[in-house]
């Protein structure tokens, strides 16, 4: 397998744009294009190509143990690359593609080895984004995408969050405004008979619910081994440079390591000792979680950019999309014995 050091890094001029054709012609030369999806942007290149695969590891600075995501055009292209083991992804499928939920299926030998990280399942969606599923629709291969950060850092939901990590590595960026969900794509997988959810994401636990009329079993990070099975749910993902606390109660004085420090805030609604920060990032003031994850990655990703020691994240509520807003918060948050 190649290492950093062995790929020889190209340096690009990076350009944004909405250009879908340019985007489909670069992708079928084997470069990678930044790409939008309802999630977050992804740095897509052709699943199929083991070197197109070693790319994006590389330009992301990603582990090779770590897999990726593929995208498809539709829901009819997921035979060619796995096989729908459960009737339960398939009702999950037509309910929810295109959008933001990737299924774990077995994956067939279509799929090149690097994508899964050697694992027997493959993630798979259907993005919904517009231009994306305009894109995949001029390709006859499917799109690996990871999120467009560099590996452990905030995810982009703007082209200009891409351009500011991506410039020079990458040559084009498709623009498709600000990400509509702006949390990746809830992972859910089948054990023995037993759904399970890997990563919280853009469709919510209860929504799952309803539609199957079963309850996942929910990975909490850290906390259970087989979390290992989505590997990107490791701790420290995520994480601004900035340290990030991740506090319950609003109400609570700081604790004393914080006192001196210029600090900044992310809340749900406004503070009412928001006097104690010096910059507030509220995420929806109607208190609308929907809302509040469109804009979280900004507010962590401009905090992280002005001149304050630490941000301080505050838990919004356990419910609908707050599950994944609060796991963000708690994996991007600094660990404290
Ligand atoms: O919303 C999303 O899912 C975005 C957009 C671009 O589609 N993509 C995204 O990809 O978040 P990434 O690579 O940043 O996160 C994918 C996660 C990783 O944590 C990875 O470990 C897990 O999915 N994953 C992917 N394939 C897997 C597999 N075969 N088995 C277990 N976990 C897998
Ligand atoms: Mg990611």
């Amino acid at each position: 397998m190649a290492s950093a050091n062995q790929v020889n890094r190209k340096e690009y001029i990076t350009e944004i744009g909405n250009d879908v054709q340019k985007a489909a012609s670069l992708l079928e030369e084997g470069e990678l294009v930044s790409i939008p999806t309802e999630t977050v942007y992804g740095l897509a290149g052709n699943a199929l190509d083991p070197r197109v695969v070693v790319k994006i590891f590389e330009v992301k600075n990603r582990p090779y143990f770590d897999p990726l995501i593929v995208h498809l055009p539709h829901l009819d292209a997921v035979e060619s690359y796995a096989h729908w083991s459960h009737p339960e992804f398939k009702v999950l499928a037509k309910h929810f593609w295109p959008g933001p939920l990737t299924l774990l299926l077995p994956r067939k030998n279509t799929i090149p080895d690097l994508i899964t990280s050697g694992l027997p399942r493959v993630g798979l969606r259907v993005p919904s984004h517009p231009l994306t599923l305009e894109l995949l629709s001029k390709l006859n291969f499917p799109l690996a995408a990871p999120s467009a950060n560099p590996f452990g850092y905030v995810s982009p939901t703007k082209a200009e969050h891409v351009m500011e990590q991506m410039a020079g590595k990458i040559s084009y960026i498709l623009d498709g405004g600000s990400c509509a969900v702006g949390v990746e794509s809830t992972i859910i997988g089948m054990e023995e008979d037993e759904l399970v959810v890997y990563r919280k994401g853009g469709v919510t636990i209860e929504h799952i619910i309803e539609v199957t009329g079963r309850y996942p079993r929910v990975l909490s990070q850290g906390s259970d081994p087989k979390a290992l099975a989505a590997p990107g749910m490791t701790d420290s993902h995520y994480a601004p440079a900035k340290p990030l606390y991740f506090f319950e109660d609003p109400s609570k004085p700081l604790p004393h390591f914080l006192q001196d420090l210029s600090v900044g805030s992310i809340s749900l609604k406004s503070l009412t000792n928001s006097s104690r920060f010096v910059n507030g990032k509220v995420l929806s003031e109607k208190g609308d979680l929907q809302e509040a994850a469109v804009n979280l990655f900004s507010a962590i990703r401009s905090l992280d950019a002005t001149r304050i020691d630490a941000i301080v994240a505050y838990r919004v509520p356990d419910t609908g999309l707050g599950w994944a807003i609060n796991d963000r918060l708690h994996r991007a948050a600094v660990k404290r014995a």
